[in-house]
């Protein structure tokens, strides 16, 4: 699968099977989730472009390497996407952060947005785009459409489970956005869930049906 990488850390995969567990309780769930976000973050960022800066310490003055460019974009796709977002603030506090709101059309599968706000100058940024289910793909597609109406050019996806038919139609519409995930499952069933999955992972966090 091209642009796609499986984080296959053994950390991720020990949490994840405890978080697709029907057993797991929301809280447990939700700390899983953000312990995941700080494993995945370093994956994902890990070939950021640094600058040495000027800097002294109590003994000496020194260069010393700094992450390059203007702030990070981290793009939550409301709601579950927070869960992913706030273990990728707890590493990268001083990021950007862009809210994405949209729900799946039950019967269509089809988002629906109902709320968009972004940083300025994304044009200039690295954005990576969290959610932690890319299921048929259609949130995510529309999600980094949005983005790159503003002028997003350097994005990635970042999700804890994808669907292989959701990989397909994600990298046929944007092959120039990496995705990271820590598993691909087997299939979509009738309704467009992932299977094996996790089941809603929304519903799961916040403790809704
Ligand atoms: C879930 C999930 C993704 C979307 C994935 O959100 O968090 O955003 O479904 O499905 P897709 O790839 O088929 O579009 P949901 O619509 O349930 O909203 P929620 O996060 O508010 O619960
Ligand atoms: N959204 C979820 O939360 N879970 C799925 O399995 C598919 C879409």
């Amino acid at each position: 699968m091209g642009n796609v990488t499986v984080i296959d850390h053994p950390m991720i995969q020990h949490k994840l099977t405890i978080m697709r567990n029907k057993e797991t309780s929301i809280a447990g769930f939700r700390r899983l989730l953000r312990e995941i976000a700080h494993l995945m973050c370093y994956e994902v960022t890990r070939d950021l472009q640094l600058e040495m800066v000027d800097i002294e310490t109590p003994m000496t003055a020194m260069q010393s390497p700094m992450i390059k460019g203007k702030k990070l974009v981290f793009a939550s796709i409301l709601r579950a996407g927070n869960g992913l977002l706030d273990g990728m603030l707890d590493l990268v506090p001083a990021a950007r952060v862009a809210h994405i709101g949209m729900y799946r059309d039950h019967e269509t599968l089809e988002p629906v947005e109902y709320y968009f706000k972004a940083p300025s100058n994304l044009e200039d940024r690295l954005i990576i785009v969290v959610d932690p289910m890319l299921a048929t793909a259609n949130s995510a597609t529309v999600a980094i459409d949005k983005l790159k109406a503003l002028g997003a050019n350097n994005i990635r996806f970042l999700c804890l489970l994808a669907a292989p038919e959701g990989i397909k139609r994600f990298t046929e519409h944007h092959p120039d956005v990496p995705v990271y995930t820590a598993s691909i499952d087997s299939h979509l069933n009738d309704q467009g869930y992932i299977i094996p999955g996790l089941g809603d992972a929304g519903d799961r966090m916040y403790g809704t049906r």
